[in-house]
């Protein structure tokens, strides 16, 4: 059975294309049962609709609180039986509330080898520090903001001749490669959390 999944995304959604053009292509066994954005002009909602996949505009300006803005997400995860979420440039920070409700079970990515570069533009810390090797991270989401639980990470090195431009480039095309590889490991039962630590097996 493919690992059906739900992605929340504000922004672009090259993450989500990266994951719908892998599933089109049969590289990775998962569905994408819903997309869900707080932002009406986010480009992730026009790609879920061209790709036919459903798709909601849930804004928090809408809720008179952030109890009942994330309770109307969760209704819609539920209501697609969804097993894992996904943020994918998802920019707000979720509650208690709602990571009990899905345990273990909510993936982010972040542009950087956290913990270093947490928070806001990863990319540019990383770049205007400057080191050497920056990457990207997916982790499981706990109650702060970029210390789930590593899962996997990637690095990737910054050139003499890098600019914040072509360092951004770099990092995204190693993100869209390394949620892929994260989502079939899940999917072929491979990823073993205990605690903080997560094996791969
Ligand atoms: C990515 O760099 C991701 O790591 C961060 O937000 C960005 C989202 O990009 N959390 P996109 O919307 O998937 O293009």
């Amino acid at each position: 059975m493919p690992l059906r999944i739900g992605i929340l995304a504000s922004g672009n959604g090259t993450n989500l294309q990266a994951i719908i053009d892998a599933i089109e292509n049969k590289q990775l066994d998962a569905s994408i049962e819903i997309v869900l954005s707080d932002q009406p002009n986010a480009y992730a909602l026009k790609r879920a609709e061209k790709h036919h996949l459903p798709f909601r505009l849930i804004e928090r300006k809408n809720h008179p609180d952030k109890k009942s803005f994330e309770e109307e997400i969760v209704k819609n995860l539920q209501s697609k039986k969804v097993e894992w979420i996904l943020l994918a440039g998802f920019m707000r920070l979720l509650s208690p509330f709602f990571i009990q409700k899905y345990s273990e079970r909510i993936l982010n990515i972040h542009p950087s080898l956290l913990p270093a570069f947490s928070g806001k533009e990863a990319i540019k810390q990383a770049y205007e520090y400057p080191v050497k090797i920056t990457g990207c991270t997916i982790h499981l989401v706990d109650e702060g903001c970029d210390t789930g639980p590593i899962i996997a990470q990637e690095a990737v090195c910054i050139e003499n001749d890098d600019t914040l431009e072509s360092l951004t480039e770099k990092v995204h095309e190693r993100e869209h490669q390394l949620y892929i590889k994260v989502l079939q490991w899940i999917s072929d039962n491979r990823v073993e959390i205990r605690g903080r630590k997560v094996l791969i097996k």
